[in-house]
């Protein structure tokens, strides 16, 4: 009993960590990105799976780069952070993998 208590405690503690990453992505979403991403305003692209298909092959690193510090494509201009500069790379790199896990479902 006693050591499948700790087995357990184990398991909750490894996986925090995890959460709490997977949490920060969605809250510097929420705040941050949703405004053009949830409805595909200005060109872009909304959490669907048609739209980041080419944007997936070009692999993470670089859509946290033109995440973090903007980009200008084909369909229109993505400010740096999202016009959040204040905002640290780490939460904007949180937001583009929660963007990138949700378009992958
Ligand atoms: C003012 C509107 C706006 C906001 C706010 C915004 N984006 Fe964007 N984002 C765009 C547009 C427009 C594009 C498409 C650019 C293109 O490919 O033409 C884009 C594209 C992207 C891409 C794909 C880049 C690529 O190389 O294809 C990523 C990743 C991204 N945004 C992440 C984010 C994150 C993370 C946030 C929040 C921190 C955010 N965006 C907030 C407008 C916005």
């Amino acid at each position: 009993m006693k050591i499948r208590l700790a087995i357990s405690i184990a398991a909750i503690t490894l996986a925090a960590p995890m959460l709490a990453v997977a949490d920060e992505g969605a809250d510097t979403y929420n705040v941050a990105c949703v405004a053009c991403h949830g409805s595909g305003i200005a060109g872009a692209p909304k959490l669907e799976a048609e739209a980041w298909k080419g944007r997936l092959e070009k692999g993470e690193e670089t859509l946290i780069k033109h995440a973090i510090e903007g980009f200008q494509g084909e369909t229109g201009f993505m400010p740096a952070k999202g016009g959040r500069v204040d905002m640290s790379d780490a939460a904007i790199t949180a937001a583009v993998k929660y963007m990138i896990a949700e378009v992958s479902k």
